[in-house]
Protein backbone atom coordinates (compact mmCIF):
# COMPACT_ATOMS: atom_id res chain seq x y z
CA UNK A 1 0.00 0.00 0.00
CA UNK A 2 1.58 3.37 -0.91
CA UNK A 3 -0.39 7.08 -0.15
CA UNK A 4 -0.92 8.98 -3.14
CA UNK A 5 -0.78 12.39 -4.33
CA UNK A 6 -3.50 13.83 -6.69
CA UNK A 7 -4.71 16.55 -8.71
CA UNK A 8 -5.27 19.15 -6.57
CA UNK A 9 -1.62 19.51 -5.11
CA UNK A 10 -0.57 21.36 -8.35
CA UNK A 11 -0.08 25.00 -8.54
CA UNK A 12 -0.49 24.99 -4.78
CA UNK A 13 2.52 22.38 -3.26
CA UNK A 14 1.74 23.73 0.24
CA UNK A 15 4.76 21.16 1.24
CA UNK A 16 3.05 20.66 4.85
CA UNK A 17 3.18 16.75 3.81
CA UNK A 18 6.86 16.69 3.43
CA UNK A 19 7.94 17.71 7.50
CA UNK A 20 6.17 14.66 8.83
CA UNK A 21 7.09 11.38 6.45
CA UNK A 22 9.17 9.18 8.48
CA UNK A 23 10.74 8.08 5.64
CA UNK A 24 11.05 10.98 3.52
CA UNK A 25 9.58 9.40 0.18
CA UNK A 26 8.16 12.56 -1.06
CA UNK A 27 9.83 13.92 -4.57
CA UNK A 28 9.57 17.52 -5.93
CA UNK A 29 8.86 18.67 -8.93
CA UNK A 30 8.00 22.46 -10.77
CA UNK A 31 4.31 22.83 -9.27
CA UNK A 32 3.16 19.50 -7.91
CA UNK A 33 4.63 16.76 -4.95
CA UNK A 34 4.70 12.72 -6.11
CA UNK A 35 5.54 9.91 -3.02
CA UNK A 36 7.49 7.38 -4.26
CA UNK A 37 5.29 4.17 -3.94
CA UNK A 38 8.03 1.52 -2.93
CA UNK A 39 9.38 4.01 -0.42
CA UNK A 40 5.77 4.51 1.23
CA UNK A 41 5.19 2.56 4.77
CA UNK A 42 1.53 3.76 4.66
CA UNK A 43 1.69 5.31 7.96
CA UNK A 44 -0.88 7.89 7.28
CA UNK A 45 0.95 11.03 8.90
CA UNK A 46 0.84 12.90 5.77
CA UNK A 47 -2.86 12.82 4.56
CA UNK A 48 -4.22 15.23 7.04
CA UNK A 49 -1.55 17.45 7.12
CA UNK A 50 -2.16 18.61 3.39
CA UNK A 51 -4.53 21.91 3.34
CA UNK A 52 -5.21 20.82 0.30
CA UNK A 53 -6.83 17.81 1.21
CA UNK A 54 -4.69 16.41 -1.77
CA UNK A 55 -3.00 12.73 -0.49
CA UNK A 56 -5.55 9.71 -0.50
CA UNK A 57 -4.26 6.22 0.39
CA UNK A 58 -3.86 4.28 -2.56
CA UNK A 59 -7.49 2.09 -2.44
CA UNK A 60 -9.12 5.70 -1.60
CA UNK A 61 -8.05 7.65 -4.75
CA UNK A 62 -11.13 8.91 -6.70
CA UNK A 63 -12.20 7.44 -9.39
CA UNK A 64 -11.36 10.08 -11.67
CA UNK A 65 -8.09 10.42 -10.57
CA UNK A 66 -6.81 6.91 -10.53
CA UNK A 67 -4.09 7.73 -13.10
CA UNK A 68 -2.11 9.82 -10.41
CA UNK A 69 -1.34 6.39 -9.34
CA UNK A 70 0.86 6.13 -12.00
CA UNK A 71 1.63 9.63 -12.23
CA UNK A 72 3.45 9.37 -8.92
CA UNK A 73 4.93 6.07 -9.47
CA UNK A 74 6.76 7.90 -12.72
CA UNK A 75 7.53 10.59 -11.34
CA UNK A 76 9.21 9.93 -8.38
CA UNK A 77 11.81 7.78 -10.13
CA UNK A 78 12.88 11.20 -12.08
CA UNK A 79 12.00 14.08 -9.78
CA UNK A 80 14.64 14.99 -6.88
CA UNK A 81 13.72 14.12 -2.71
CA UNK A 82 12.05 17.02 -0.90
CA UNK A 83 12.42 16.46 3.02
CA UNK A 84 11.56 20.63 4.30
CA UNK A 85 8.93 22.50 4.13
CA UNK A 86 9.38 25.85 1.68
CA UNK A 87 7.16 28.17 1.32
CA UNK A 88 3.97 27.44 -1.12
CA UNK A 89 2.99 28.54 -4.81
CA UNK A 90 2.73 32.08 -5.02
CA UNK A 91 -1.03 31.61 -6.23
CA UNK A 92 -1.41 28.68 -3.92
CA UNK A 93 -4.81 29.75 -1.81
CA UNK A 94 -6.40 30.72 -5.38
CA UNK A 95 -5.60 27.67 -7.07
CA UNK A 96 -7.30 25.06 -4.17
CA UNK A 97 -10.22 24.06 -5.07
CA UNK A 98 -9.88 24.46 -8.96
CA UNK A 99 -10.58 21.21 -10.80
CA UNK A 100 -8.72 19.37 -13.39
CA UNK A 101 -5.30 21.01 -12.58
CA UNK A 102 -3.53 18.25 -14.17
CA UNK A 103 -3.13 20.35 -17.48
CA UNK A 104 -1.48 22.59 -15.20
CA UNK A 105 1.36 20.05 -14.05
CA UNK A 106 5.08 21.06 -15.46
CA UNK A 107 7.36 18.08 -15.83
FE1 LIG B 1 5.29 9.27 4.11
FE2 LIG B 1 3.59 8.00 5.72
FE3 LIG B 1 2.66 9.70 3.89
FE4 LIG B 1 3.69 7.38 3.13
S1 LIG B 1 1.83 7.67 4.35
S2 LIG B 1 4.10 9.37 2.20
S3 LIG B 1 5.32 7.09 4.64
S4 LIG B 1 3.95 10.22 5.65
FE1 LIG C 1 0.89 19.09 -2.15
FE2 LIG C 1 -0.57 19.00 0.00
FE3 LIG C 1 1.93 18.30 0.13
S1 LIG C 1 -0.65 20.58 -1.56
S2 LIG C 1 2.88 19.57 -1.38
S3 LIG C 1 0.35 17.29 -1.06
S4 LIG C 1 0.83 19.45 1.65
Amino acid sequence: MTFVVTDNCIKCKYTDCVEVCPVDCFYEGPNFLVIHPDECIDCALCEPECPANAIYSEDEVPADQQNFLELNAELSEVWPNITEKKDALPDADDWDGVEGKIEQLER
